[in-house]
């Protein structure tokens, strides 16, 4: 047998739960070999569950509208999921920033390996979500999502010794079951459930999602990565089910502002069957993430409308709106993507980039030998925890253009 192999998860704290008595068939320390499948057998859909369906449903469906109404959808994919990248990331303790994150977009070379790793969480979820058009989410999926993060093949645990443990205390917490057939066996049911088989479509596909979340997680079917491979697989469900057009909601970004929460509330479906507080947890977090990547859109609309008006107004001659849509596409820009999307050869492209960073809608960088071009307005709504962002510079006749080539001379 494999020495137990302990991740470092943050829960060096007693569950708010208390240590009640377990559930026959199951210890901490032993493999959970005895994992009731979907669905439980307690009643999933209370009156509160439902009640708290209809607000997180109302609150989807705001958010699908909002990505609807951009024109340019490549903004959403290029952005948000980076987002979530970063935040399930360092829910695992890999820590980077957005704005890291946004700039080796542009290239990966210069990239620390908390870096490389969230990026490859970003490579999973798009990755992924192309796969949804070839069939529909199963272990294959998981498996290929997993192997993306992890950054080598990765299958269904054929050995034993994988368990949880508390990161102060190195006491184990959960163990889960081991042995590939009955894992592959709990999959295959979990799959079923996904998808509303055997009765389960009686379930709002929120509840499955929540259900099958824990589920998952009960599983654990790889040595390592299923923390964020379960969560990727929470995003593309979304899409799947057709409450999202793109794999644009960051539930991630909620679970570490829950983390304690998160932690708890799956250890005592486990431990005490408590399956409301755990469905209630996730609902509330698409409800409430659902509400802020909503809000956060219709700032970048709002931004990206300023932004069209305003380079207008300075620079007349430039034809603004395709430049404009590219500069949104994603807050770091090379004079290559603009030759790329074919708006302008490379000396006219650096002119145009130039002539924006004058007004102040850009911020040249150089990052390496590379010369970047900071959005700074778009990186700011999406890093900062606001919606606002900074005026535009106020040019008087001639501008400011004139005013700075006058001063670097
Ligand atoms: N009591 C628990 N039972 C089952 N899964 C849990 C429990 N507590 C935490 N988890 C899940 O385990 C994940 C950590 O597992 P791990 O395989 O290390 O994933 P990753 O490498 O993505 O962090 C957490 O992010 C969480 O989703
Ligand atoms: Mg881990």
């Amino acid at each position: 047998m494999s020495p137990p192999a302990t991740y470092s998860c943050d829960m060096s704290q007693k569950s708010d739960y208390g240590d009640t008595s377990h559930r026959s068939g199951w210890r901490a320390d032993r493999a959970y070999n005895s994992l009731p499948p979907l669905p439980p057998r307690v009643e999933l859909e209370t009156k509160p569950v439902l009640k708290r369906c209809v607000t997180a449903r109302a609150a989807l469906g705001e958010l699908k509208q909002a990505a609807a109404q951009l024109p340019n959808p490549a903004i959403l994919i290029n952005t948000l999921p980076l987002l979530e990248a970063q935040a399930s990331s360092e829910i695992e303790h890999i820590v980077t920033t957005a704005d890291r994150l946004f700039q080796c977009l542009q290239g990966e070379a210069s990239a620390d390996p908390a870096t490389k790793e969230a990026l490859r969480y970003r490579h999973a979820l798009l990755e992924g979500f192309a796969n949804l058009f070839k069939r529909p989410l199963c272990t294959a999926t998981a498996e290929l999502i997993c192997s993306r993060i992890k950054d080598h093949p990765l299958r269904v645990r054929k050995t034993s010794g994988t368990a949880l443990a508390s990161a102060g205390s190195g006491e184990v917490i959960y163990t889960p079951p081991e042995g590939e057939d009955r894992l592959r066996g709990l999959l295959a049911n979990w799959e079923r459930f996904l998808h509303g088989e055997d009765d389960a479509d009686q379930f709002d596909p929120l509840v499955r999602m929540a259900a099958a979340h824990y589920q998952f997680e009960a599983i654990h079917p790889f040595t390592d990565g299923n923390g964020r491979t379960g969560r990727v697989l929470n995003s593309l469900f979304l899409v799947e089910q057709g409450l999202l057009p793109l794999p644009i909601l960051s539930l991630s970004r909620y679970v570490i502002d829950h983390k304690r929460d998160y932690y708890d509330r799956l250890l005592a479906v486990t431990r005490d069957e408590a399956w409301e507080p755990w469905i209630l947890f996730m609902l509330q977090g698409v409800e409430e993430t659902a509400s802020w990547t909503t809000a956060k859109i219709t700032a970048i609309r709002t931004l990206a409308a300023a932004t069209v008006e305003y380079v207008r107004e300075k620079t007349p001659k430039l034809s603004s709106r395709e430049l404009v849509d590219l500069i949104f596409e994603q807050p770091y820009c090379r004079i290559g993507n603009l030759v790329e999307a074919g708006i302008a050869g490379r000396q006219a492209a650096s002119r145009h980039l130039k002539a924006l960073a004058a007004i102040g809608v850009l911020r040249e960088q150089a990052v390496g030998r590379e010369k970047l071009f900071v959005n700074v307005r778009l990186l700011q709504l999406l890093t900062g925890a606001t919606n606002t962002f900074a005026p535009f510079p106020k040019l008087g006749a001639g501008g400011a253009v004139g005013r700075q080539r006058r001063r670097r001379r």
